[in-house]
């Protein structure tokens, strides 16, 4: 079959490149063999139960998550995937309670890699979309230097420190979309040829939207003012926004941040009461960061609800956070309600009285 003139993934990093000519190549290479793990991951998830990877492992991770097979299976295909090429100076997962460094055997290079190896991963055995999430850091200089193991500390970067981020997407088609900080680019997997192509070239996601995403079985745990947001969507075309909404939910995070970024909408996992010991659901360095620099590369936003994501000095490795996520306008308008929550509350007595929907501080 004849080549087509869309570019590959491997031409896409090379005339990136070339604006930059003193750039060692060091990246580009990162990037491709992260883009390996995820063909790898992707071949994987497709044989389903031919392919003897379906089921729990039998084992927790750190998050005290049941692991599924496919959950180790796609670490350890990030870790070979990645942990030889010298670009590298350590990776830490989800998967992992402790950062990894490179092994002595293998040299050591410039930057951190820090994933998901498999978000959503609940959905495996009913054959919803799945896929990998990461995020590349500059190692700190004296890791460089020294050559030094990595530790905890050195990933705890702020994610606007991201030098890039991206997905893979295991769905009907399977789907990389990456961001190095000048615009996001989605490639599609050719089954053909086995390569990534250019087929979603810098993407905006509109600024407007009538589609949000949340679990509303944790509806009772809710903060006042995402409740306020979702009362209002939910009236629509007679209530204050004075349109209908549509809701989606997936409970696979890429793919809803994959159909906003496509068309729009806004994804809400926030900061609740359901357990005052954790923060939000999500993870700060390995899914919240990266979905995050996506977003805003693309012209959404992203912010925890009080302040955007990018902003906020991890504390530990795997630290949740609240996350919304989207259109610009729509998330505006929900750090607004967090920034003001008391003059439309005065005027309701349930929440002057009703101590669930008290600001937490
Ligand atoms: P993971 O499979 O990596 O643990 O992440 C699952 C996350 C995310 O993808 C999704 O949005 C969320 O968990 C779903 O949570 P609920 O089960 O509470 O809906
Ligand atoms: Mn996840
Ligand atoms: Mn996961």
């Amino acid at each position: 079959m004849p080549l087509s003139r869309r570019s590959t993934l491997t031409q896409f990093l090379i005339e990136e490149r070339r604006r930059f000519p003193q750039a060692s190549g060091d990246f580009n290479a990162l990037i491709l063999d992260v883009a390996l793990a995820c063909k790898a991951i992707a071949r994987s998830v497709s044989f389903g139960a031919l392919g003897d990877v379906l089921g729990a492992q039998g084992s927790t991770n750190v998050q005290g998550e049941v692991q599924q097979k496919l959950d180790v299976i796609s670490n350890e295909m990030f870790m070979r995937a990645n942990e030889w090429g010298g670009h590298l100076a350590g990776m830490a997962s989800e998967e992992m309670e402790q950062p990894y460094p490179i092994p002595r055997e293998f040299p050591r290079g410039k930057y951190l890699l820090v994933f998901d190896p498999l978000d959503g991963s609940s959905n495996i055995d009913v054959n919803v979309s799945v896929g990998s999430i990461f995020s590349i850091l500059r190692a700190p200089a004296d890791v460089v230097a020294s050559g030094r193991d990595v530790t905890v500390e050195d990933f705890l970067q702020p994610g606007a420190q991201q030098v890039a981020a991206g997905y893979a997407l295991y769905g009907p088609t399977t789907m990389l979309m990456l961001t190095v900080g000048s615009g996001v680019y989605g490639f599609t997997l050719d089954p053909n040829l086995g390569e990534f192509k250019l087929t979603h070239p810098l993407i905006r996601i509109p600024e407007d939207t009538h589609e949000f995403a949340i679990n509303a079985s944790n509806s009772r745990f809710w903060e006042a003012p995402v409740k306020r947001y979702v009362d209002e969507c939910m009236a629509g075309r007679p209530g204050v926004r004075g349109k209908d909404f549509n809701m989606r939910w997936i409970a696979s995070m890429v793919a809803e941040a994959h159909r906003i970024l496509m068309r729009g909408g806004v994804f809400l996992y926030p900061r609740d009461t359901k357990d005052p010991s954790k923060a939000g659901r999500l993870r700060l360095l390995y899914e919240a960061n990266p979905i995050a620099m996506l977003m805003e590369q693309a012209g959404g936003r992203a912010s925890t609800g009080r302040e955007p994501v990018l902003t906020v000095q991890p504390g530990s490795l795997h630290q949740r956070i609240g996350l919304v996520f989207g259109s610009r306008n729509e998330v505006e308008r929900i750090e607004r309600y967090h920034a003001e929550p008391l003059s439309w509350k005065d005027s309701n007595p349930l929440f002057a009285e009703r101590s669930l929907f008290r600001d937490a501080a």
